[in-house]
């Protein structure tokens, strides 16, 4: 996926049923837990650097660092157990595996959401390669990903009927972005710049990780009853250097 030869991968049921209902449980528990505005409807836990400087994300990272690791705090939990094993398939190749990082600062090491989103999806189809040259990170080393391949990383801790992933056949280049006005964004993709582009559904259930190349359009399809419990704990993965794989949110 890193490397560009596959457009995306499923390990199905890999995280325990135990452990994403206590991953779940401690998302809704958390005081830290935030609400995010119009521009993508739902819950967070951790920071994001879409449309941020890298000094405000940074900081963010540092303020929802405490939360995050008590989320996370549990033995073989599976963020940790998935960064050692690409460490050690990376190093095999000489590739170093570390968070992407600015100033002696590092980027969070996963961010929680759960999309609440009411029109035709309940997070809009976007793509994750605007958001990584945005202007006021212009200074930050994850925008060197933005020459490689951008993997987006998912585990689903809990989901109801719906809330299927949408991957888009299309990667949208630079000239469509700017027509469309979503040159630092990649985002939202109006739904009739998609029609009569192939789309591939993906069923996620607790326990399942999924990664796919972030320079797809993709979408989530909201769930279908009201009360919405849909989790992922996410990240996203780059090479920047041919000897350097960063991660970040
Ligand atoms: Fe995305």
């Amino acid at each position: 996926m890193l490397r560009g030869r596959v457009a995306g991968v499923v390990f199905r049921g890999v995280v325990p049923a135990r452990t994403c209902a206590l991953l779940a449980e401690r998302f809704w528990a958390s005081p830290a837990r935030r609400a995010r505005g119009t521009d993508a409807p739902g819950y967070y836990l951790g920071a994001y650097h879409y449309h941020k400087t890298t000094e405000d994300y940074l900081a963010e990272t540092a303020e929802f660092r405490g939360a995050l690791d008590a989320v996370l705090d549990m033995p073989d939990d599976p963020l940790t157990r998935l960064n050692q094993g690409l460490s050690e398939a990376l190093a095999a190749e000489g590739v170093q595996f570390r968070l992407a990082s600015h100033g002696g600062r590092e980027a969070s090491r996963a961010i929680m959401r759960s999309w609440h989103g009411q029109s035709e999806y309940a997070l809009a189809p976007h793509e994750d390669l605007g958001q990584c040259t945005e202007p006021k990170q212009a200074d930050f080393e994850i925008q060197r990903a933005a020459e490689h391949q951008i993997v987006a990383l998912n585990m689903c801790l809990d989901n109801g009927a719906g809330g299927r992933l949408a991957v888009w056949n299309i990667r949208p280049d630079e000239a469509s972005r700017h027509r469309l006005g979503l040159h630092y964004t990649g985002s939202p993709y109006p739904l009739d710049s998609l029609a009569g582009i192939e789309v591939a559904w993906l069923e996620v259930h607790p326990g399942d990780v999924y990664l796919f190349n972030g320079a797809h359009v993709h979408a989530v399809e909201p769930e279908t009853s009201v009360e919405t419990r849909r989790i992922t704990l996410s990240g996203i993965l780059g090479f920047i250097d041919e000897n350097t794989v960063v991660s970040w949110t």
